[in-house]
């Protein structure tokens, strides 16, 4: 449900440069408890510089974050989890070789008070935390985590988050490689994150997958902000619309046109006055070319299920 309630996350006019590349331009993004928020864009769009710069990997040049209202510094990884933001990754990080209760505790093992691990707790805890998502694809958390499917490596993942007590938990295009069982059941996951309390972000270029889900639909185009929508007042249609022909907004200081390759498509229409946000988000201009593809890993079609 798209809440009032304070964001845990917020980010207030942040850019990224790489280069010549603008790959972000003053973004505003607000993650509240409860919400779950797909972010969506085309190929180059500006999704994984923003999640890479919450993460701290490559943090923002400009711009504001604070969490639970509080200004924050995110200068690496580590902040964000102190600050309990987990990010689940396409390519996760999971360790084959050992099984889910290991992976679950990697690197914040617990021991008892002769030094030991204290396995029996860590495996209840890891149980517990599965079976309170409701993951019953699981036969043992002492299974190797190499003889998983992807569907179940993404449960082992966002249940890791959600045993430390993740506040907001981002995930990177969770369901790209999964069939249409496992979609289900990651899809399922997300949305009992969001019943739980937590604020959500889900990258996806399956819009399909962010109807079911998304409270809230956050349009880049660009590297910049060009919707953000109720995802009960709009359709596919709309949110395509505004994924290929959003209307870019010029910020003050800075060339309204972004300069890299990801802007090669000139946008003449730009009006600076135009927010998509407000009205509805989808764009008026409907441009028949599609998608600007950057790097040509994507067919357009895939925009759309
Ligand atoms: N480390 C980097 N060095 C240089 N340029 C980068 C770097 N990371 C991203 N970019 C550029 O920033 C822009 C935004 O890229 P980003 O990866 O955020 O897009 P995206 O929306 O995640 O796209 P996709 O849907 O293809 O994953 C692109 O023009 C990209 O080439
Ligand atoms: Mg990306």
């Amino acid at each position: 449900m798209t809440t009032t309630e304070s964001p845990i996350l917020e980010l207030r006019g942040v850019s990224k440069r790489f280069g010549a590349v603008q790959a972000l331009q003053g973004v505003d993004l607000a993650l509240r408890p409860g919400e779950v928020v797909a972010l969506v864009g085309d190929n180059g769009a500006g999704k994984s510089t923003l999640i890479k710069g919450i993460a701290g990997i490559h943090p923002f040049d400009e711009g504001e974050t604070s969490f639970d209202g509080r200004p924050v510094a995110i200068h690496g990884p580590h902040d964000a989890a102190d600050l309990g933001i987990e990010i689940v990754y396409q390519d996760l990080a999971l360790a084959d070789n050992l099984d889910v209760v290991e992976n679950m505790y990697l690197g914040r093992e617990r021991t008892n008070r002769f030094g030991l691990l204290s396995e029996e707790a860590m495996e209840r805890d890891a149980a517990d935390t599965m079976s309170g998502l409701a993951v019953t694809t699981l036969s043992s958390v002492r299974q190797k985590v190499a003889g998983l499917s992807g569907g179940q490596r993404q449960t082992v993942a966002v249940g890791k988050a959600v045993m430390w007590n993740s506040r907001v938990v981002i995930l990177d295009e969770p369901t790209a490689a999964l069939g249409v069982a496992q979609t289900r059941q990651v899809l399922d996951l997300v949305n009992r994150l969001g019943n739980q309390g937590l604020a959500v972000l889900l990258v996806s270029h399956n819009l399909h997958d962010v109807f079911e889900v998304a409270d809230r639909i956050v349009v880049l185009r660009l590297g910049q902000l060009v919707g953000d929508l109720d995802a009960s007042q709009v359709n596919q249609q709309q949110v395509v619309e505004a994924i290929t022909a959003g209307t870019l907004t010029s910020v003050p200081g800075m060339a309204t046109h972004a300069t890299g390759p990801g802007a090669k498509r000139g946008d003449d229409a730009a009006e600076p006055s135009a927010d998509a946000a407000e009205s509805g988000g989808a764009a008026a201009s409907t441009d028949p070319t599609g998608p600007t593809d950057t790097d040509g890993d994507r067919a357009d079609g895939e925009t759309t299920p």
